[in-house]
């Protein structure tokens, strides 16, 4: 396991277009799309914080706020918010920009999870989260409430046929 990291060392900032192969018939994004764009940026964030592969555990509520148009330039924030023993939170805000209307706006805000594993998929520990800002220290005050609550989901998946 490496030293201890901040969040920033390991933000990503992706940037697509909305092409005419991403969308539907009313020229909006397949929410697949962007649910792929997301975990992409999540997965590397995770990677370059623990230095291993990462696989995603889980999505928490994921809300598409507003479509996303053919033409739209997107760009996709990942952000370490919280490392537990083997197992990272990622926090993803997606937002559209349009030059020719000069619009900017938040289109998704998603958290995920993310365990490093070894060559054999064995779960590894992860090196420790710092925080600076005001903002990552608020977010791993309650990271635990958060991991308890998806625990809790898992077994209950876990148990149910
Ligand atoms: C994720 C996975 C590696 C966990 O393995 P496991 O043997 O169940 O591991 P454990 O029960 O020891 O849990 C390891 C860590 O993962 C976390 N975890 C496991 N399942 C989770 C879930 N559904 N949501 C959130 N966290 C989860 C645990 O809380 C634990 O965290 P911690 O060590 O930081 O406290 C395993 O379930 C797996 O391989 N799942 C499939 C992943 C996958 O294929 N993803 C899609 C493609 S990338």
């Amino acid at each position: 396991m490496s030293d201890a990291k901040y969040p920033s060392d390991s933000e990503v900032i992706m940037t697509e277009i909305v092409l005419p192969q991403h969308t539907n018939a009313l020229g909006t994004i397949f929410g697949g799309t962007v649910m792929g764009w997301i975990d992409i940026a999540a997965a590397i964030a995770a990677r370059r914080h623990s230095g291993a592969v990462c696989v995603t555990a889980s999505v928490d509520e994921l809300h598409f706020l507003r479509p996303l148009k053919q033409g739209d330039i997107v760009n996709i924030r990942a952000r370490l918010t919280a490392v537990h023993r083997t197992s990272c939170e990622v926090n993803v805000v997606v937002t559209a920009e349009n030059p020719a209307k000069n619009e900017k706006f938040k289109t998704t805000d998603a958290t995920l999870t993310f365990v490093a594993i070894d060559d054999k998929g064995k779960p590894i520990p992860m090196p420790m989260l710092l925080s600076k800002t005001e903002e990552d220290k608020a977010h791993l005050a309650n990271s635990k409430i958060r991991k308890e609550h998806r625990e809790s989901l898992r077994k209950a998946l876990l148990k149910k046929p």
